[in-house]
């Protein structure tokens, strides 16, 4: 039956009496209440089979019967390729934050304050868990989900609708018969689970990308997709914890409005817990400390509500975030584990790493067995031994850190670890630089982690974008004396790629493409590219559009470097002492003759001026006649710099509409001018 689109496949249905729109509405009806069966309640009731080839069967009707198409059908769920652009939409109310608290005297204090406030009248408060996702706000109409928008900067967010839409556990439409109002907005946090984020980051360790650091950066990356299909395979989740809107009743409890929330479809916070007393509220937060590691996705605390909306009201608001609720912080999972070892990493600069291999051990959701020591100072603060007990936490970061050493459970005898005087790479003495914390390999030509990395860097995809190549090929090829520096890649033969093995003709044509396309691209990414130490992508953008050709550049003196605007002496001084060192300079004289791009094209060079030289300007707001981007890149190519946050040396903020209260109040204490979309760009005419 499915696929069969020769004739209706309303017409296969001989024996349906229902019409084609009913026989449609009847299937997403079933096929929402399976999503939510098995995505909200963790309890399916028919197999995966027969869930596809209901949906094959619905797909089948739509795609005849376009006109019954509907955004929110469960088959729009898939997602879609199509690139979208989000749209900036200002928030009905502001999205707050809450205040945090760290320890038991800060919650007992909070408690304090409400009874104070609420002047010894009875209250509850609300539990429950602080979700570590981002936060989204969801409207919905008539039972329908009609705008899903991000927290963004609290007044407007992304309108990011269509990959809200594919989230399974966010229902299109609200249960059938359920009272819900003809007008509300839920707002809660998308998460990744940790067995979507352990799957994606298996998947990018395959491709050789960059991992993700967290669920939540991951969940954040995903949301912001452009494509929608992305969005739908990587099996986010979502809680929802706040309902608000003009028609919910002012004296209802938050409990209340989320258990209601929870029979319309939504899945809430876990764990909800009305307390009386501030024991009943320590005694739950001590209990989620722990429970907290079964759950499927990433917490960070403890959210604290006062129940009584009416109370809630009369508690009010501070500027920034609600008297009645905060937030308990968890500290940050701390585990203890053996120090078995201590290896170094020699990065492409050369700078060397100490990191500690441990025995595995469980820490915030994943096995840990190698942590980072930073550098010798702080190796030497720790007092390591060979066989102490060491603690280890996680922060934001991918890597975790060794913090502190048990030395109770120190044995006698252990060796105290010293750090390695020489390159454990190539041999050659380290040194290390004044006021620099990192030891350095100075044998940059040799030492194959370096040779290695600069390759590596030169490839990345903020670089030269080359990737059918990656770390494991460029070992591989270096290993095999074919590469030794970047411009060794242009040189490189489907023949030498190949060797004896001619299965890899594929794969070595597809670098050769590779390397090939990077003639097309643009002078500023070639800056980046070729690694100059402490020339990151925007430096490289300013330099390059400055100096205009890499002859220029390499010419500059170090006054001449300073005078672009946001280069100082560490940055102009390697420069300069990049292209003093003739291995460079030879190195950028082959990809010269190899035909990269070494100066500005013609295209950017005749859309450039200076009329904004030396400006530091903002941008706020919702514009009419370019986005946001584009403003961002006129800004540049007329010699300004766009920076994020209003200061006093900010020459004046280029606002749209319903530019952010505080923006306004921040530029109007420190006097710095706003100007129209029309006045900025009659500035460059
Ligand atoms: S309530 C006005 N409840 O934590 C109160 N927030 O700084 C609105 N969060 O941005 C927030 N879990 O993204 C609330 N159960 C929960 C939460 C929660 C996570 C996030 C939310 C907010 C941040 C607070």
């Amino acid at each position: 039956m499915c696929g069969c689109l020769v004739t209706s496949p309303y017409e296969t249905h001989h024996l349906n009496i229902m019409t084609p729109k009913e026989e449609i509405e009847q299937l997403r009806k079933e096929l929402e209440q399976h999503n939510y069966n098995y995505y909200v309640l963790n309890q399916p009731t028919i197999s995966d089979f027969e869930f596809d080839q209901m949906m094959h069967h619905l797909e089948d009707l739509e795609l005849f019967y376009p006109q019954y198409a509907d955004p929110n059908s469960p088959t729009q769920r898939v997602g879609s390729d199509l690139n979208q652009s989000f749209k900036a939409v200002a928030h009905k109310y502001p999205m707050l934050s809450l205040a945090n608290t760290y320890n038991e005297g800060e919650v007992r204090d909070f408690y304090e304050r409400v009874k104070e406030g609420l002047e010894g009248e009875d209250f509850e408060i609300c539990a429950e868990m602080k979700y570590d996702g981002l936060s989204i706000s969801l409207t919905y109409v008539d039972g329908e989900l009609v705008q899903a928008v991000t927290r963004g900067d609290g007044v407007k967010g992304d309108d990011v609708t269509n990959n809200v839409r594919t989230i399974r556990s966010i229902p299109l439409k609200l249960r059938e018969g359920s009272d819900y109002p003809h007008e509300f907005e839920i707002r809660g946090e998308i998460l990744m689970p940790w067995t979507s984020f352990e799957k994606l980051n298996e998947e990018r360790a395959k491709r050789e990308e960059q991992l993700f650091a967290n669920p939540r950066n991951a969940a954040s990356g995903t949301l912001k997709s452009q494509s929608s299909r992305v969005v739908a395979e990587r099996g986010l989740d979502a809680y929802l914890y706040y309902l608000l809107g003009d028609e919910i009743p002012s004296d209802s409890s938050h409990y209340e409005n989320l258990q209601k929330a929870a029979s319309w479809g939504f899945k809430i916070s876990q764990g909800m817990k009305k307390c009386k007393t501030v024991e009943e509220v320590l005694a739950y937060i001590d209990y989620w400390d722990k429970e907290r590691k079964n759950l499927p996705v990433a917490t960070d605390g403890i959210v604290l509500k006062v129940n009584s909306l009416r109370q809630q009201r009369h508690l009010g608001y501070t500027a920034k975030s609600p008297r009645w609720a905060i937030a308990y912080k968890f500290k940050a999972e701390r585990a203890c584990t053996r120090l078995n070892e201590v290896t170094y990493q020699v990065g492409r600069t050369g700078a060397v790493t100490p990191v500690a291999n441990m025995d595995p051990v469980q820490l915030a959701g994943t096995v840990v067995k190698r942590a980072s020591l930073h550098n010798a100072d702080v190796m030497e603060e720790l007092d390591l031994h060979i066989g102490d007990m060491v603690y280890v936490e996680k922060g934001g970061e991918i890597i975790p850190k060794v913090v502190g050493v048990d030395k109770d459970q120190r044995q006698p005898g252990l060796q105290k670890v010293q750090f390695i005087k020489a390159c454990p790479e190539c041999g050659a003495e380290l040194v290390r630089f004044e006021g620099e914390a990192a030891h350095y390999c100075p044998n940059d030509s040799a030492c194959p982690p370096q040779i290695k990395g600069r390759i590596e860097h030169f490839i990345s995809r903020k670089a030269m974008n080359i990737d059918s190549l990656g770390p494991e090929t460029v070992d591989d090829y270096y290993q095999r004396g074919l590469i030794h520096d970047v411009s060794d890649l242009y040189k490189l033969t489907i023949a030498d790629i190949c060797g004896v093995n001619k299965n890899r003709v594929k794969s070595a044509q597809k670098v050769v493409d590779g390397v090939k396309s990077t003639l097309g691209v643009p002078f500023e990414r070639v800056v980046f590219a070729i690694g100059i130490r402490f020339v990151g992508e925007t430096t490289a953008k300013l330099i390059a559009r400055h100096f205009k050709s890499m002859e220029a550049l390499r010419n500059a003196t170090v006054e001449e470097l300073m005078e672009v605007d946001g280069v100082g002496q560490v940055i102009a001084e390697s420069v300069v002492k990049y292209f003093q060192d003739p291995k460079n300079a030879e190195i950028v004289d082959k990809l010269a003759s190899e035909g990269l791009q070494m100066q500005l094209s013609e295209e950017q060079l005749a859309g450039q001026t200076d009329k904004l030289a030396g400006k530091s300007i903002v941008i706020s707001g919702v514009f009419q006649q370019h986005s946001r981007d584009e403003y961002k890149a006129i800004i540049e190519q007329n010699g300004g710099k766009n920076v994020g946050s209003i200061s006093k040396q900010t020459t004046f903020i280029l606002a749209g509409d319903n530019m952010g209260p505080s923006k306004l109040e921040k530029a109007q204490s420190l006097g710095v001018p706003i100007v129209s979309e029309e006045e900025f760009l009659a500035m460059l005419e």
